[in-house]
């Protein structure tokens, strides 16, 4: 879908996230040819360089970023055009009449904050000031949005000081994730899951985001993070709420994410005995938590894993466990529906019949899998086996089909005017108002995380969590 003329203007322009994700998405966006011919990225850093200079370092950042392609040199060479570059210091008033005299009155203006959050209103604040805001304008906000609920709110009223909410597009990129949104297609698309989408026929949910890399070069960040802050509050809470929540009337922003805080609102508070930290140790040094962020007594989890219960009548008695950690075994993502057993079996001496389980993948290999039980081929009697029915969604939509990256389709969204996936300012207090007392309570008892393998599925706890509700983590890796 084509989408109107704008200026986009990217407030550090010269980090990490831009070069790896932001500006190759663009580029993207640029090649399938969805940018129109007046659409134009400025690029905005404190660093004085000009124009030509930030073509450089973009055409950098996409080589090393994007996978090379045939035409990639010359579409590149047209993508590069788009740009342009304004030294901007967010922090005084130098550059802003620079940047009011390159943006247009007539396109979408979207200005996007790739920076700390420390920065968000003072930027905001500027924009309006200076008058660069205008009432169409959209601002876009990376995570971490606030460490708690008193920041959070914080950062919202700064925001919401200068822009009104449906100008403000709060980031998660897991919303912009292939297979999150397929879940909304499997759930709102078909007539076969919805009527069993209860407690009355899951057992239970499991949602799993294991990352095999470590705290790699973000060590001060993480560590006054953990994964409760860095993943659950955000990324898991939002897979739990596509899963959970009641059927919108329709697909529009406002009735999708009334139905994601109706689910946050109904998380029962979490005992202790319900979570289990972790951080990855090795025995012989090198390849450690604490070593890698620096902080030989860090007290911060690297692992979580969690018993959750959305206390609504659809799902009262099935619990969601959530498992996140860093240096486990594999990268994979995924979201297990695990239905109740055949209340019955008419088959002798086939043991115990298990549930069906529908896994939808978010990462690597996304897709969807329904295991189900069948009869073994073959002479010998009757006996059953366990398979999977799988969906590769490259085997099954071309490998030729590119899968878009998660910033490229939000970048576009803002750019269209579309809210649906991303999150509004009550949605994250409220994931913040459920986190809060976790984290305070652990801070308060000095709550030590316990230590697992690198390479490993977690600490022990995290098994004992499942095991003594006589239920098992799917394996991982
Ligand atoms: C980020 C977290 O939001 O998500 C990182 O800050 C994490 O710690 C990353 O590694 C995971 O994203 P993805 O898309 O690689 O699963």
């Amino acid at each position: 879908i084509p989408v109107d003329p704008f200026d986009l203007v990217l407030f550090g322009a010269t980090g990490d996230l831009a070069k790896r994700k932001i500006l190759p998405g663009l580029f993207h966006r640029f090649e399938v040819g969805q940018m129109p011919p007046e659409a134009r990225i400025i690029g905005s850093a404190r660093t004085e360089m000009d124009a030509e200079a930030f073509r450089q370092s973009t055409k950098d950042a996409i080589e090393e970023f994007t996978p090379d392609s045939p035409n990639r040199a010359k579409t590149l060479a047209a993508f590069l055009e788009r740009l342009d570059y304004v030294t901007v210091d967010v922090s005084s008033d130098q550059g802003w009449q620079d940047l009011a005299q390159v943006l247009r009155p007539d396109v979408v203006r979207a200005f996007y904050l790739s920076v700390g959050p420390s920065l968000f209103a003072d930027i905001a604040g500027r924009l309006h000031e200076c008058g660069l805001a205008t009432p169409d304008s959209r601002i876009v906000v990376e995570k971490p949005f606030g460490r708690d609920l008193a920041s959070a709110r914080a950062l919202n009223e700064g925001l919401r000081a200068c822009f009104e909410e449906h100008q403000i597009y709060r980031i998660d990129h897991y919303l912009g994730k292939e297979t999150v949104q397929n879940l909304m297609a499997l759930r709102f698309a078909n007539s076969l899951f919805e009527p069993l989408w209860n407690a009355t026929h899951v057992d239970h949910v499991q949602i799993t985001v294991a990352e095999s890399i470590g705290i790699d070069g973000r060590g001060a960040y993480y560590d006054q993070s953990g994964a409760m802050r860095d993943m659950v509050q955000n990324h898991l809470v939002q897979l739990l709420c596509l899963t959970a929540m009641e059927p919108p009337s329709k697909f529009t922003p406002n009735a999708v994410r009334d139905e994601k805080v109706k689910v946050i609102e109904a998380l029962d508070p979490v005992e202790p005995a319900d979570i289990a930290r972790g951080q990855y140790r090795a025995d012989t040094g090198g390849d450690s938590y604490r070593d890698h962020v620096g902080n030989s007594s860090s007290s911060t989890e690297s692992f979580i894993a969690m018993k959750v219960s959305v206390a609504n009548w659809r799902w009262s008695g099935t619990p969601f466990y959530l498992r996140t950690g860093k240096r486990l075994r594999a990268r994979e993502s995924e979201i297990a529906v695990v239905f109740r057993d055949p209340p019955h079996t008419i088959f002798p001496n086939v043991g115990r019949l298990r549930g069906n389980v529908l896994v939808i993948r978010l990462q690597p290999d996304e897709g969807i899998t329904l295991r189900t039980t069948i009869k073994d081929p073959g002479p010998g009697g009757l006996r059953l086996s366990e398979v999977s029915l799988d969906m590769s969604f490259a085997d099954a939509l071309g490998a030729d089909v590119r899968q878009q990256d998660a910033y490229e389709r939000l970048v576009m969204d803002v750019i269209r005017g579309d809210q649906t996936l991303f999150m509004r300012g009550d949605e994250v207090e409220a994931a913040w108002a459920w986190v809060d007392p976790i984290i305070r309570n652990w801070e308060e008892t000095g709550d030590q995380p316990a230590a697992y393998d690198p390479g490993s599925s977690g600490p022990e706890e995290a098994l004992m969590l499942m095991h003594r509700d006589g239920r098992r983590w799917r394996h991982i890796g």
